[in-house]
């Protein structure tokens, strides 16, 4: 049975939980310091889409479509669980090198209603199957503590990234200042650690905790020299960040700020599948780690078994990886006054991101200009014409289609069919509509 509510909008399912999320997370993040709690409150004052808790959410309803007694996980032993067999290595022949920085969007699915319960937001849906089929309380804490992890990722990127439009307002560092932006940004962290503990369960502690981690060493892999960066000149200087190669060794650095050392030249096929990647991997630590985690988290707090828990991990993974090459296309394609943030951003910091992959396989020229950051002038016209002509965006909307069809297949073979799958491959579908 299909409730006539949920044809309208699938995330009725959950529209409890979403109205109820800013109230329990401002009530994790208070604080004694009336112009830290402004901070801290800042970003959930603005329109966010939420997606995370989302799917968390709706991914407990989901797996609590399972019959109970398949949800019995036996697994005791966490000290031989293998942390992220895939991504555990950086990509094989690559040395990590110097900084830079990135911009992208974030905000409101298409054709989704934002809930925003701090505001007045929608009225609360009364929803017959919460007490029958339900989504746990640490369930729902999870959901909460992913929102606070991934707002405070936001206050720091908006410093890293010199942003000053977040969610169609002032970015946190315009509003209050890069070291108020920071500092609030740790706070969250602090409170969504404490949370993460208080859900005594040291698996999901574990994930949860490492994913934070994945998101500063994807930054890290994103990190440029570029002239409008004020620390250009303090981290050349500090000469550790360069790793000279011998020079004996072919040097070739590839868009993100990596260099691939080569005994001898290496082909331009070669270069590109390299720069992929690096770019793949980065895309997972900064965006998809968070996601593909805590849906992880999600499906051990139900009692799946171990199968059910790498589906819904690897369902994490390729809802991420889709939703950031998005993001990397939607900042070719729409207006920052749109967006509601600074568009055409990643250029101008110095990042290749998939587009610019994507003519770069097409046009050997565009090589020398992802090395020097876009730096010179003409650069980044010069770029934006060869994306265009090379098809750079539906080429990586292509990629994004792929990562959202196996998402999809990965829902779908370890749930039962239920309305909370259906939602959740319509949310995984409104990836690729979304203009925000
Ligand atoms: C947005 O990317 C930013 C992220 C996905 C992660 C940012 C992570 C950090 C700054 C590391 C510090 C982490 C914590 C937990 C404090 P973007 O710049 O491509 O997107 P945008 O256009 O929305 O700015
Ligand atoms: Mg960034
Ligand atoms: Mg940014």
């Amino acid at each position: 049975v299909t409730p006539k509510m949920f044809l309208t909008n699938p995330l009725s399912l959950v529209s409890n939980e979403m109205n109820t999320l800013a109230k329990n997370i401002a009530l994790m993040i208070g604080s004694g310091h009336p112009v830290l709690n402004r901070v801290t409150g800042y970003y959930f004052e603005g329109e966010g889409k939420k997606v995370r808790p989302l799917l968390v959410l709706l991914l407990s309803r989901a797996l609590s479509e399972i019959p109970v007694e398949q949800r019995q996980r036996i697994k005791i032993d966490y000290s031989d669980v293998p942390e992220d067999p895939i991504y555990s290595k950086p990509p094989s022949a690559l040395l990590v090198e110097p900084p830079a920085r990135h911009i992208s969007p974030l905000s409101i699915l298409h054709g989704i209603k934002p809930l925003n319960p701090l505001t007045k937001g929608p009225e609360p849906f009364i929803n017959e199957f919460d007490e029958k089929r339900g989504i746990l309380p640490k369930q729902r804490r999870l959901a909460e503590i992913v929102e606070m992890i991934h707002t405070a990722s936001l206050l720091h990127d908006d410093v890293i990234d010199h942003s000053d439009t977040r969610r169609g307002r002032p970015s946190g560092n315009i509003a209050f200042t890069n070291k108020m932006a920071v500092l609030a940004g740790d706070f969250l962290l602090g409170r969504a650690t404490v949370a993460i503990s208080r859900l005594r369960n040291p698996e999901v502690v574990e994930l949860i905790s490492n994913s934070i981690a994945n998101l500063v060493e994807g930054e890290f892999m994103q990190l440029k020299n570029t002239a409008i960066d004020e620390d250009y000149k303090k981290i050349n200087n500090a000469g550790n960040l360069q790793q000279l190669p011998s020079p004996t060794e072919k040097t070739l650095t590839i868009g993100h700020s990596y260099r691939v050392n080569t005994p001898s030249a290496i082909s331009h096929d070669r270069m590109i599948e390299t720069a992929f990647e690096y770019y793949l991997h980065k895309t997972y630590l900064k965006t998809a780690a968070l996601i593909s985690k805590s849906c992880r988290a999600t499906a051990i707090l139900s009692g799946a078994e171990n199968n059910v828990v790498d589906e819904c991990y690897e369902f994490g993974k390729n809802v991420g990886i889709c939703f950031q090459l998005v993001d990397d296309m939607l900042d070719f394609t729409v207006s920052s006054k749109h967006l509601g943030k600074p568009s055409n951003a990643d250029l101008k910091l110095g990042i290749a991101t998939a587009p610019v992959l994507h003519a770069w396989k097409k046009d050997p020229s565009l090589g020398p200009l992802i090395q020097r950051n876009f730096n010179q002038p003409g650069d980044v016209e010069k770029t934006l014409a060869s994306v265009y002509k090379y098809d750079g965006v539906a080429k990586t909307r292509e990629m994004a289609i792929e990562y959202r069809d196996k998402a999809i297949a990965n829902l779908r073979s370890v749930l039962p069919p239920s309305e909370s799958r259906t939602a959740l491959e319509l949310l995984a579908k409104s990836i690729l509509t979304r203009r925000k």
